[in-house]
């Protein structure tokens, strides 16, 4: 088995090196469009989500001079230019200090500033990811995630298009599945827009860890769960839902979508597989609709700032409108045909 996955990856290694990356015909922003429900705001270090997306992924600053780059792609619809950022960070430090939004709404991720807690930063911000910290590969080549610890934290608070209210809503997160702690909230998704605890329903993001304080899956965790605000939550019950498995993948994405009726769904799969398994799907947990989204968006933390988390993140959307399970398939196997790879 080992040789036969060593041998396969320098076969691929090599066909590669000889050719110009493959354009990719669509990214998971052109599925969600062909389905009627367009990402809002598409995040990523590693790769571009839209076949037609040719700008920079994200921006780094060097400690040797506070000198920025932005990152772009190696090609339109292609991944990163880790080569570009290598270079800029040669003999300094580097962080990430923006992360563009691909979808064109102008949601870019920015230091999250202090809310009901505390960042370890100046006047209470948040600390920026090690942009050298988190390297993998996409089909075969290095890019960089964003390497999370606690008190990292990034934020969009005025944003344009995100669900608010009880509007219906999708989202998905890929994650290191081996990179997480028990603390609040390594999230990605919709959140208050003043960094204060507004209430329950307030919330609508991915989470992914091993924190018990609210509900729990199956098992020991890590678990893809959502937090809704006042609560993370793997179905109906609050407190556990055994159909919500631990994650054992190295790379794991994690779904989470609502609707305007008392709907949502939780649902994830191994990024190098195509198949999404559904843990849940069905009414929102009592006290839970209608909902009370406040269209901000969040990495690293959760809605209040609670910076206790930690955990890896390479490329995340939020839709507007409900995406249909076969539209995440296809978004799935989008995401496995970009070969992640440690
Ligand atoms: C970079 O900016 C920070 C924050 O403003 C400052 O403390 C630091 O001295 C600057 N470093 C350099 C090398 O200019
Ligand atoms: C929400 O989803 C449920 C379950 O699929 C469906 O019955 C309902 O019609 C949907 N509501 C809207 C407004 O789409």
């Amino acid at each position: 088995m080992v040789l036969t996955s060593l041998l396969l990856s320098s076969v691929t290694l090599a066909l590669g090196a000889s050719a110009a990356p493959a354009a990719s015909s669509e990214g998971p922003c052109d599925i969600y469009a062909s389905g009627n429900t367009p990402c809002v705001a598409a995040h990523s270090t590693t790769r571009a989500l839209y076949s037609s997306y040719g700008g920079a992924l994200y921006q780094v600053i060097r400690s040797s001079d506070n000198a920025t780059l932005n990152v772009p792609v190696l090609s339109t619809g292609g991944i990163a230019n880790s080569g570009a950022q290598d270079s800029f960070c040669s003999g300094t430090s580097c962080y990430i200090k923006e992360i563009f939004d691909q979808s064109g709404k102008g949601n870019n991720l920015v230091r999250a500033t202090i809310g009901n807690f505390k960042g370890p930063g100046p006047n209470g911000e948040d600390i920026l990811a090690d942009a050298t910290k988190a390297p993998i590969y996409l089909n075969g080549k290095k890019v960089y995630g964003v390497y999370s610890t606690p008190g990292t934290g990034y934020r969009a608070d005025n944003t344009n298009g995100v669900a608010t209210g009880n509007d219906p809503e999708g989202l998905y997160a890929v994650f290191d599945g081996t990179r997480y702690n028990n603390g609040c909230c390594f999230d990605y998704g919709n959140a208050e827009t003043s960094a204060h605890d507004t209430g329950d329903g307030h919330m609508e993001a991915v989470y992914f860890g091993t924190n018990t304080n609210w509900g729990s899956g199956a098992g020991n965790g890590p678990w893809i769960m959502a937090d809704l605000e006042n609560g993370l939550f793997s179905g109906y019950n609050p407190k556990q839902n055994t159909n919500d498995p631990t994650v054992t993948s190295r790379f794991i994405t994690g779904y989470v979508k609502g609707n305007s009726s008392n709907q949502w769904a939780l649902r994830g799969g191994d990024s190098t597989q195509s198949t999404v398994s559904t843990y849940y799907s069905g009414a929102r947990p009592d006290g839970y609709y209608p909902m009370h989204k406040e269209g901000a968006l969040i990495l690293g933390i959760g809605g209040d700032n609670s910076v206790g988390a930690e955990g890896t993140f390479y490329e995340g959307v939020v839709t507007t409108g409900y995406p249909s399970d076969d539209t995440e398939s296809a978004v799935q196997a989008n995401i496995a045909a970009a070969k992640y790879s440690a």
